[in-house]
């Protein structure tokens, strides 16, 4: 009997699971982060009001995208965590790098595939204005003639 309401639970837990490669998240970055930044950036006073231990992985999001470009930008540089505390090693590094990249990439080009659809109406308002100038042009020389 038990049983019933905490399948029910499973199944409404379950389309709140966040997008962008979960599992890649909770098995290789997640584990990266609570090792070297929730320290410093997790429930207890986060530094600069950065919180990776709810860090959102939709890239889609541009508060989340930036967030992470920032964390890349950081931990690339070798300032996060800082240089007094234990450091990542350069295989966690890497894997956090390219992980964030890769998510950055993706956005980047569903962006880019939207972007050509507004581009296209762009250059047609364009034509028109051609048009519309042209027409300007021809007026004026037939006026100036
Ligand atoms: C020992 C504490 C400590 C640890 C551990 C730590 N940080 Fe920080 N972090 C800070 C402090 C303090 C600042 C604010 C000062 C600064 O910007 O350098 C900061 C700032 C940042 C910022 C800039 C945020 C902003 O909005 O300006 C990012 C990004 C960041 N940390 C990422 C990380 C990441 C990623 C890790 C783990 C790899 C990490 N930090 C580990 C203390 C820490």
């Amino acid at each position: 009997m038990a049983r019933v309401p905490l399948l029910l639970c499973g199944a409404l837990l379950l389309p709140q699971r966040l997008p962008a490669a979960p599992t890649d998240f909770d098995t290789r970055i997640r584990p990266i982060i609570v090792r070297h930044c929730v320290a410093c950036h997790g429930a207890e006073k986060p530094k600069r009001d950065l919180r990776l231990d709810r860090i959102s992985t939709d890239f889609n999001d541009p508060a989340t995208l930036v967030k992470w470009q920032e964390v890349l930008k950081r931990v690339a540089a070798g300032e996060m965590p800082p240089k007094a505390k234990p450091q990542p090693t350069a295989a966690e590094i890497r894997t956090l790098s390219h992980w964030i990249s890769a998510g950055v990439r993706a956005a980047e080009a569903r962006r880019r595939a939207e972007g050509r659809v507004v581009l296209r109406r762009l250059n047609r308002v364009e034509d028109e204005n051609r048009i519309i100038r042209l027409e300007r042009i021809s007026s004026d020389e037939w006026r100036g003639s």
